[in-house]
């Protein structure tokens, strides 16, 4: 309390303060609030209350920042920061309400990879632009023009630029916003034209390729450290930023072009945790404590979700970077139907008899079911088998769908009981037990390729054991391949029937002959 005190009387003083004390307590209150919504956004349960919070925290955080100046001006403090012109604050925040509201109401559930993949840009983006909005300033500014060029130089002008922080160490937060807001960017565009198919997902790889990579990052921060401590003009110096400017969006590219497309969602994770990274140096430049602390926080659980993703496929975060992993799914064997032999195929009338006679059901929902935006009915279907006795389970692979949590999603929305979600590691010994699993859009999840061959592109890659269970039925259009586009050996087996159709209409049709049975 007697610091809140302090700094009023020193804002009363006259002395320069940079943030008021309410401003302070708001940001508290917001990093507070953001803390609590990633916990709460660990269970499907909690996380749209989740979400809430965190958009709240946001709006919270930006009243604050913008009322700053004034309340500093109420406490008769000296200010240095503070909104110049409202017209272009409105303006932004209009476009972005219009962009995001649009965006979230345009695009399908399905997309959401490629908008994430597009907002982890943005992020980048906006780091890389105020750390170059800061070096046009300091470049230009008379402390830089006036004395001898050396990083203390570079450093006093930075500092004496009216919106950056006074930090010591604000001349390299500078240079890193720039780099990884750069590789960001470029790298969340590479990564959004993979997932939308706008640029082949196959794995793009050349002899000397990490070697290129490597020269091209030494390079990139050689001249990075150059600019601040090389005895340069300041037109040298913005020279030379601009350079490492343009290494870093090359940079970006260059580092997700060897990821393969069954890679992506490593790196649309990891991508989202550097955005973070370049918020939280972004945070270093504004001296402002709660973007570094809320940029911190990004980037330390997008690590943590990379590490998941890449154990829910197998895969070591070293060997999804240096890429090459989606060359090998590229040219997997495809998956036709000519591949196959002794399919057997059922009818939604077969489907319908079998749901009588069952005591346990375990429904395993894959990319098709959001394709076909069947969830509803699944739960529909759900309900029908639970009245009749049967107990219903839905399995979620973790990889499942093009996003992580895109099956919770899906299934929350169509109100099925989160008790009923139940995680690969929990539900996968039971399968051996269970009358009738319904896979409803999914294959590379339920592949036993994975375990059995290890040339398949999924080998090593934990699977759910739908294999294992008395009866399979299939619910997909076609004996097409998945995402990896591998030949799946399900299909063959003799406890496995395919009902080729939508899952939308399979489960209608499924649904009406139940009801009409009763
Ligand atoms: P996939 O292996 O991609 O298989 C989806 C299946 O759905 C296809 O074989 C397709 O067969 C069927 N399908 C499409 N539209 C349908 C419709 N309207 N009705 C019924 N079926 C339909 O899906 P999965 O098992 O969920 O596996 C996910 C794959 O995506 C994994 O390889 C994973 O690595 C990859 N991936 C995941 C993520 C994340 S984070 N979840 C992100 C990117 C990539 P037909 O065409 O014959 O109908």
């Amino acid at each position: 309390m007697s610091s809140l005190l302090l700094a009023d009387a020193a804002a009363a003083a006259g002395e320069v303060v940079k943030v008021h004390w309410a401003v302070q307590l708001a940001y508290m209150v917001a990093i507070i609030m953001f803390v609590m919504a990633i916990k709460r956004l660990s269970k499907v349960r909690t996380a749209r209350g989740a979400n809430l919070i965190a958009s709240m925290a946001m709006l919270l955080a930006v009243v604050a920042t913008l009322a700053n100046g004034h309340l500093l001006q109420l406490a008769g403090a000296r200010v240095e920061h503070a909104v110049v012109d409202w017209h272009w604050i409105v303006g932004g925040l209009v476009a972005g309400t219009l962009v995001g509201a649009i965006g979230a109401r345009l695009v399908p559930m399905t997309q959401m990879p490629e908008m994430v993949a597009l907002l982890n840009g943005s992020g980048g983006a906006a780091s890389l632009l105020v750390a170059l909005a800061v070096t046009f300033q300091a470049t230009s500014h008379a402390a830089w023009a006036g004395a001898a060029p050396t990083l203390a130089t570079f450093q006093a002008a930075v500092d004496a630029t009216p919106t950056a922080g006074h930090s010591p160490i604000v001349g390299a937060t500078v240079l890193l916003s720039i780099l990884i807001g750069g590789i960001t960017l470029t790298g969340s565009l590479i990564a959004y034209g993979k997932l939308s198919g706008k640029l082949s997902g196959n794995a793009v790889v050349y002899p000397g390729q990490h070697a290129i990579n490597f020269l091209l990052g030494a390079l990139t921060l050689g001249l990075a450290g150059y600019a601040v401590y090389g005895e340069l003009a300041p037109g040298a110096a913005l020279g030379m930023i601009l350079g490492v400017v343009a290494l870093a969006l090359v940079l970006g590219v260059l580092l997700v072009i060897p990821i393969g497309g069954a890679d992506m969602p490593v790196v649309i994770s990891l991508l989202n945790s550097y955005s973070g990274v370049a918020a939280a140096m972004t945070g270093f430049i504004l001296e402002n404590n709660l973007l570094i602390i809320a940029g911190a926080l990004v980037g330390a659980s997008g690590l943590i979700l990379t590490q998941i993703m890449c154990q829910a496929m197998n895969r070591s975060l070293a060997s999804v970077l240096l890429g090459g992993f989606g060359m090998t799914t590229a040219t997997g064997t495809g998956g036709g139907k000519d591949e196959y032999k002794n399919v057997k195929s059922t009818t939604p009338d077969e489907l319908a008899l079998m749901c009588d006679g069952v005591s346990s059901v375990i429904f395993v929902p894959g990319y098709g079911l959001a394709v076909s935006q069947a969830q509803h009915l699944c739960r529909e279907l759900g309900e029908a088998l639970e009245a009749k006795g049967a107990t219903v389970r839905y399995a979620i692979h973790p990889v499942a769908g093009r996003m992580p949590g895109h099956m919770n999603v899906l299934l929350a929305e169509a109100n099925v009981p989160y008790e009923q979600l139940v995680e690969m590691e929990q539900i996968n010994s039971d399968f051996k037990q269970t009358d009738l699993v319904i896979v409803l859009g999914a294959n590379d999840v339920v592949n036993p390729a994975a375990i059995d061959d290890p040339q398949s592109p999924l080998a090593g890659m934990p699977i759910l054991n739908v294999h294992e269970a008395r009866n399979v039925i299939v619910v997909k259009r076609s004996l097409s391949p998945g995402y990896a586009g591998v030949k799946n050996p399900l299909f063959e087996l003799d406890n496995c029937r395919m009902l080729f159709d939508d899952a939308k209409g399979a489960l209608q049709t499924t649904l009406q002959e139940l009801k009409a049975a009763v």
